[in-house]
């Protein structure tokens, strides 16, 4: 086991992961002051959205949209899903920062998500990759379906490996680790992680624990115990996804750095505005935040 990591990079993905799974519209204005708001608390990663095929996920619909009018902030990242070339090419136009791609562990989940099989899916992310080297965008990789299936079940950790090593091979610079469902535990995680720190510095790793089960926190403290340094996370937790009925949202953003801040680990984020700005979309969505921290800070009783 290794010592915490001194500092951790959040990536934001609320506006993408937590909004893409909202049943009625999001205003685009509640989206842009939402995205600013992330960015004034000290977020410099936020996945902003995803130029996926709008028949499929219509509440990113509007992602060209929002990134031609998002005032951004110079010292922000701020990137989006492409499962394609055509997504790439959108994202292009609309000028983002970086994209990811996203892939998973689990054939049925891949062709539910993408319409495709695993390999399928890789196949079409060469020309993003070419495409992207051509024009200076750093690609990040997903792998989803890491502790567990909707559809399948117990996913073997050589598959999530497989993927992971074809991911980094094709020039990801991150591997983000998803925990769709939230089923995983800190025994799976260890597990994981030491499979996939055998092929692929620890460095490149990123964990993205949905808290379906509540296992979240743990799990992201187990992760940097074996040197994860990288955390995905949902303000408010917010979200799930339409493919993997049941999951919820992503950890909350306001937890994770009051866990960070408990440990000492900088992470640049300042949490009263965190909090701010997820209980401005909570309002805006009518709806209680799921963060712990946030509603403990707000009087809210959980
Ligand atoms: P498909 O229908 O198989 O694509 O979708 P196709 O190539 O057959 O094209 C069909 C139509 O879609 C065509 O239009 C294309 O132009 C259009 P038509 O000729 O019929 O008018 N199309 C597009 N339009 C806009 N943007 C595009 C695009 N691509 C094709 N990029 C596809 C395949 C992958 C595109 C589709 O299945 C899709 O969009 N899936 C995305 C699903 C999604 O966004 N899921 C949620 C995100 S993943 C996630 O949440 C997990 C994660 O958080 C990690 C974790 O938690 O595990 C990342
Ligand atoms: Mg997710």
């Amino acid at each position: 086991m290794n010592e915490l990591p001194h500092r951790v990079k959040i990536v934001e993905v609320g506006p993408r992961d937590g909004l893409q799974n909202e049943a009625r519209p999001v205003a685009i204005e509640d989206k842009l002051t939402l995205i600013e708001m992330l960015s004034s608390a000290g977020l410099r990663h936020i996945e902003a959205g995803a130029f996926v095929n709008p028949a499929w996920v219509p509440q990113m619909a509007d992602s060209g949209e929002l990134f031609h009018r998002l005032r951004r902030d110079p010292a922000v990242s701020y990137s989006a899903l492409t499962p394609n070339l055509k997504g790439f090419e959108r994202a292009l136009e609309a000028g983002v920062s970086e994209v990811a791609v996203f892939a998973a562990a689990s054939e049925t989940f891949s062709q539910k998500n993408t319409n495709c099989s695993i390999s399928q899916s890789l196949a079409r992310f060469e020309p993003v990759m070419e495409a992207a080297a051509n024009t200076g965008i750093a690609v990040r990789g997903y792998v989803s379906c890491v502790a567990g299936c909707p559809y399948e079940g117990e996913v073997p950790v050589a598959s999530v490996v497989e993927v992971a090593r074809r991911l980094a091979d094709m020039g990801c610079y991150e591997i983000s680790l998803g925990d769709t469902i939230g089923v995983g535990t800190a025994a799976h995680f260890r597990r994981l992680l030491e499979a996939v720190g055998a092929e692929l510095a620890m460095e490149i790793l990123a964990v993205h624990c949905h808290d379906t089960y509540g296992q979240a926190l743990t799990n992201i403290y187990a992760s940097m115990q074996m040197g994860v340094a990288v955390v995905d996370s949902s303000v408010a937790g917010l979200g799930g996804c339409p493919y993997a009925e049941g999951a919820s949202g992503n950890v909350a953003s306001e937890d994770v750095v009051y866990l960070l801040q408990g440990l000492g680990i900088e992470c640049g984020v300042e949490l009263d505005a965190l909090i701010a700005a997820g209980n401005f979309i909570s309002q805006r969505l009518g709806r209680p935040s799921q963060s712990r921290v946030a509603r403990a800070r707000s009087g809210v009783a959980s």
